[in-house]
């Protein structure tokens, strides 16, 4: 089929794309390459530089390309920057959200997977978190993924769009050819990867927490077990698929939390990362980051019953060297 998926020069977009080329479906990648890498989309997938929040451009490349379905995950995505300007995050996250489902409505599109988040949950009261836990977000960034979830929801039932919003608990890992890369970067693999090499300092954020070692701990997943969920859920999408349908076989909307079930603290992170690098972790200690639960982990069964998705890479040692590899690779990240 032909899939549109905005944000596809991106850490989690690019590596789909790369899924989803290599099972021989045709791709159109709009990205806006702001916070995205041209280097990033695999030959075989066509680039358009632009936003999905530009209504005529949406238009015109839907026009011409005509597609079946589209994987969004073009998001502004940094909890701190959201807290500090919720306006970039209710401009882009939800009123380009909002924009891009408009031109998809105009042109029959009704089909869509949605990278959320977590983050919706805000901070749990039951462990691990399952779909039906309260949504609670604590910051812009959790909410506008909220808001848009929700849109999903009245534009299936209004307009029969079939939707699948998998919330993503903390990607890591990299493919063969992809890896993670943000400006800033705020995710603790690749800082702690990068302190490896010299590139900056590394700090521990909190080591008072009520957990066994007492930092906090997170469900990761590795990004290519995350991108052949995102093809799973597409299939998902299917005209009269029963997942994606209510009672009535009308058209709904799903959400699906997509982790490995279990969880490591950062302290474990860093000696998976000495494992995978063969060298100390320099590191120092500091107070906690604000808005940081202590544990988050996903219950990440319904993914598996309802795709029929088993995460193939869930060893940790193993996310974390894929990782290492691809920054050895690119210790200067995308050559753009
Ligand atoms: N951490 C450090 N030092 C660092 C970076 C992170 O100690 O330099 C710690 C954090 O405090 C946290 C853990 O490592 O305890 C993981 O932090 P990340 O920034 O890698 O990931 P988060 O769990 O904060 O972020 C994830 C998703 C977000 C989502 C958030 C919801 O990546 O998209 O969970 O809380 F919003």
């Amino acid at each position: 089929m032909r899939v549109l998926v905005t944000g596809g020069a991106g850490y989690v977009g690019s590596v789909s794309v790369e899924a989803l080329v290599a099972a021989g479906h045709e791709v159109v990648v709009l990205d806006d390459l702001s916070r995205g890498h041209r280097a990033a989309v695999v030959d075989g997938a066509r680039l358009v530089e632009g936003s999905y929040g530009d209504a005529p451009l949406l238009r015109a490349v839907l026009a011409a390309t005509p597609v079946d379905a589209v994987l969004h995950c073009a998001a502004r995505s940094l909890v701190g920057e959201s807290v500090e300007n919720p306006a970039l995050y209710y401009r882009e996250n939800v009123g380009g959200g909002v924009t891009l489902l408009e031109g998809l409505r105009e042109a029959g599109v009704r089909r869509l997977v949605f990278s959320s988040t977590a983050a919706v949950y805000g901070e749990p009261t039951s462990l691990p978190i399952r779909e039906d836990a309260a949504l609670a977000p604590i910051n812009p960034y959790g909410e506008t993924k909220r808001s848009f979830e929700g849109a999903l929801r009245w534009y299936a039932g209004a307009y029969g769009l079939r939707s699948v919003s998998l919330r993503y608990f903390n990607v890591a890992g990299a493919s063969e050819r992809n890896g993670e890369v943000h400006d800033p970067e705020t995710h603790l693999i690749p800082n702690v990867l990068r302190a490896v090499l010299g590139l900056r300092a590394l700090t521990v954020f909190g080591t008072d927490y009520a957990t066994p070692d007492g930092t906090c701990i997170r469900d990761y997943i590795h990004v290519e077990d995350l991108a052949r969920a995102h093809l799973l859920a597409l299939d998902a999408t299917a005209p009269d698929d029963p997942r994606t349908s209510g009672p009535d076989g009308a058209a709904s909307a799903l959400a699906l939390n997509l982790g490995n079930g279990g969880g490591f603290s950062v302290r474990e992170v860093l000696a998976a990362a000495e494992l995978a690098t063969g060298a100390a972790i320099p590191h120092g200690i500091g107070p906690r980051r604000p808005g940081d639960p202590p544990v988050l982990v996903a219950d990440a069964a319904r993914a598996r019953e309802v795709l029929g998705w088993r995460p193939e890479r869930p060893d940790l040692a193993e996310i974390v060297a894929s990782a290492w590899a691809w920054q050895q690779d690119h210790p200067a990240g995308y050559p753009d």
